[in-house]
């Protein structure tokens, strides 16, 4: 069944958990999401970036994930991640996704607030969340975001942003990286103590793949409701790929259904470490 992300989001809050948010590209990925959310009996957010638009139209993944979605009895969060384009926003609410990420991480905080507080109000007005961003996450390794500099956010303006905009998730910059971490993370839970106090929202921790369990745990008991794993799904599916065809020349059927396996191995490893902090 699908709902918004306000809906699950809103829950795990109360009920001190996170949702995992697992970016997808293709058919396989999708119904790996799906199928691992179905099997852990919980809710689940699928999440498709702007920067996949070369691999699929919203139109296309949203009629695929409402079609899995509807044989399921979790909750389907259908969310458009990292978008920094107004019409791509439109595009995807009209398209049938229940949440939008509006990535104005780029633009000066004003302006931020100006456009993220405009996209609410047409998202809100069709039952469509909204999750922003303040600060910006430094990019890893293996990683298919852009590239950026680590800006810690800063708890002062996170409560006004977040009293200004009406937003329904705030994606905080507290020291994960997109993709898979090149030394020790250095995380500063501190700081999302500080967001924490102040701001009175489900809090959204990107860069996942590779984050410590005691350091998610932690960010977990101290406020995040979701995080995003992206990279590891990739990586260890695209490794998994090359050992079968070093064995074996395969059908491409049989490489899909393979595919398939490989995501829920790691959607399923990051369900169960967010489900109990
Ligand atoms: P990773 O690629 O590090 O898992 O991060 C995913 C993410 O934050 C997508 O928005």
């Amino acid at each position: 069944m699908m709902t918004n992300l306000a809906t699950v989001l809103n829950e795990a809050r109360k009920g001190k958990y996170a949702v995992g948010s697992f970016n997808v590209y293709n058919y396989e990925t999708v119904r790996g999401v799906i199928e691992s959310g179905q099997e852990m009996n919980l809710p689940t957010i699928v999440a498709f970036g702007e920067n996949y638009l070369v691999n699929m139209t919203v139109e296309e993944i949203s009629a695929l994930v409402r079609t899995m979605a509807s044989k399921v009895n979790v909750p389907i969060v259908l969310h458009l991640d990292h978008c920094k384009s107004y019409a791509n926003i439109v595009k995807a609410i009209r398209a049938g996704f229940t949440s939008v990420m509006f990535d104005g991480s780029h633009l000066p905080y004003e302006e931020n607030i100006r456009q993220t507080a405009e996209i609410v109000k047409i998202a809100h007005a069709v039952g469509v969340s909204v999750e922003a961003e303040l600060g910006a996450l430094a990019k890893g390794e293996f990683s298919n975001e852009e590239d950026a500099e680590q800006i810690y956010t800063n708890p002062a303006e996170a409560k006004r942003f977040v009293d200004e905009t009406g937003v329904d998730a705030l994606a905080v910059s507290i020291g994960t990286v997109h993709g898979m971490y090149k030394g020790t993370p250095r995380i500063d839970v501190g700081i999302l103590e500080q967001i924490a106090a102040v701001v009175d929202i489900p809090l959204v921790l990107h860069g996942g793949s590779g984050t410590p369990e005691d350091v998610v745990k932690t960010c977990i008991r101290t406020g995040i409701c979701k995080i995003n794993v992206n990279t590891e799904i990739s990586v260890y599916t695209v490794d998994k790929v090359q050992e079968l065809l070093a064995a074996k020349k395969c059908h491409l059927s049989e490489i899909s259904l393979r595919e398939v396996g490989y995501v829920k191995d790691v959607v399923k490893k990051y369900m169960t470490m967010f489900k109990n902090a």
